[in-house]
């Protein structure tokens, strides 16, 4: 099927059933992507392939190649769960660029999301991404900083936390501990409402045990290993943290959610969390082939630059989030 001929640029689907297919299209997505960036995380061929082996229910895909005379030359990518921001992926090898591949590529998908979604969301760390988006109709509506830190980490980086009075940190690796999941469902629900997201639409929250539960199976099944913290206050939790490493392809590390109870900030829990929350990430034996953990912050988060520069994060590029409409079917 070719869905685009009045350009001299091909749009074709890519079939998620055929692994040679998917494979060629997660590289080609990342080589336009990740083109001239610094330790830049992507998604494993191992971790691709269990995505789409196992979709997750309800949830729509488009995955879309382009091609110019005969070459690929530029992906895109589309997830959208039913009421949700659909979260577009959009990318064009360098030498191929300002050809209307990237905008032949947009109409194609905003032609397959028709019907699926109202709002659309994509993410760029390049002011040409920020330019197309905008011709595309679409707002900024939120940017973090990416900040990295070298691993491996030494044991003298992960001292200094103030002593909390009543404070216990509880760590793991991978799914929670029965006794501790409805907390962990409680915050993650909080961090939903809580975290900015500046004047994006908000996704749906994680919500209820059962959701947690799935989304801790289909991530230990593509490879990832959940490294999670969990901070109780003279027994009531009140904060959590996680990192993720993934078993494929540890070389990038990514330090995701933290998350301290608007009541009990600016008392160190933050810094005690992820302080032991990096000695637990120690004893993951993949993390053995690690070069780098990442980690993203608001750039108007004070708080938290200044916690993560104190634990030798370096601001590394900035993630911009846009956001906008998609016609009504
Ligand atoms: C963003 C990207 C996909 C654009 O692909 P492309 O094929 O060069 O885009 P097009 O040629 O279709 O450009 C369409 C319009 O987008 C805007 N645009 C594209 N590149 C731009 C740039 N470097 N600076 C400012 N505006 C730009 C222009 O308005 C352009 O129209 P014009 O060429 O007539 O002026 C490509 O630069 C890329 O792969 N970047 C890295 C991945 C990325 O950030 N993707 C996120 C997209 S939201």
């Amino acid at each position: 099927m070719t869905l685009e001929t009045t350009s001299p640029v091909q749009i074709t689907p890519v079939d998620p059933a055929d692994p040679e297919a998917l494979l060629a299209w997660n590289a080609l997505l990342r080589d336009g992507y990740n083109a001239g960036r610094e330790a830049a995380w992507w998604a494993s061929e191992e971790s691709t392939l269990a995505q789409y082996g196992d979709p997750k229910p309800g949830r729509t895909s488009v995955l879309l190649l382009a091609h110019l005379d005969g070459a690929p030359v530029g992906a895109a990518g589309a997830e959208v769960d039913p009421g949700d921001p659909a979260e577009v992926e959009i990318s064009v090898l360098p030498r191929h660029r300002r050809r209307g591949v990237g905008r032949a590529l947009a109409a194609a998908v905003r032609e397959a999301l028709a019907g699926h979604a109202e709002v659309v969301q994509a993410e760029t760390y390049s002011e040409a991404g920020v330019g197309f988006a905008r011709d595309q109709g679409m707002r900024l509506g939120n940017q973090e900083h990416r900040l990295l830190r070298a691993m491996p980490l030494d044991p003298e980086a992960l001292t200094g936390a103030a002593d909390v009075p009543g404070l216990e940190i509880r760590t793991w690796h991978g799914a929670c501990p029965e006794e501790l999941v409805e907390d962990w469902a409680r915050l993650t629900t909080q961090m939903d409402a809580d975290v900015p997201m500046g004047d994006l639409t908000r996704p749906a929250s994680r919500g209820e045990v059962a959701d947690l539960r799935r989304n801790e199976q289909r991530m230990d099944d593509q490879g990832w290993t959940l490294v999670r913290g969990l901070a109780l206050l003279d027994g009531t939790a009140v904060g959590y943290t996680e990192i993720f490493v993934n078993r494929h392809d540890p070389e990038i590390l990514t330090q995701d959610d933290t998350l301290v109870d608007r009541a009990h900030r600016g008392r160190g829990i933050g810094r005690a969390l992820k302080l032991a929350n990096l000695e637990n990430l120690r004893a993951v034996p993949e993390v053995a082939g690690a070069r780098w953990i990442q980690t993203y912050t608001a750039l108007d988060n004070a708080p938290m630059l200044a916690l993560n520069r104190a634990l030798g994060f370096r601001e590394e590029d900035v993630l911009s989030i846009l956001e906008g409409e998609l016609p009504r079917a």
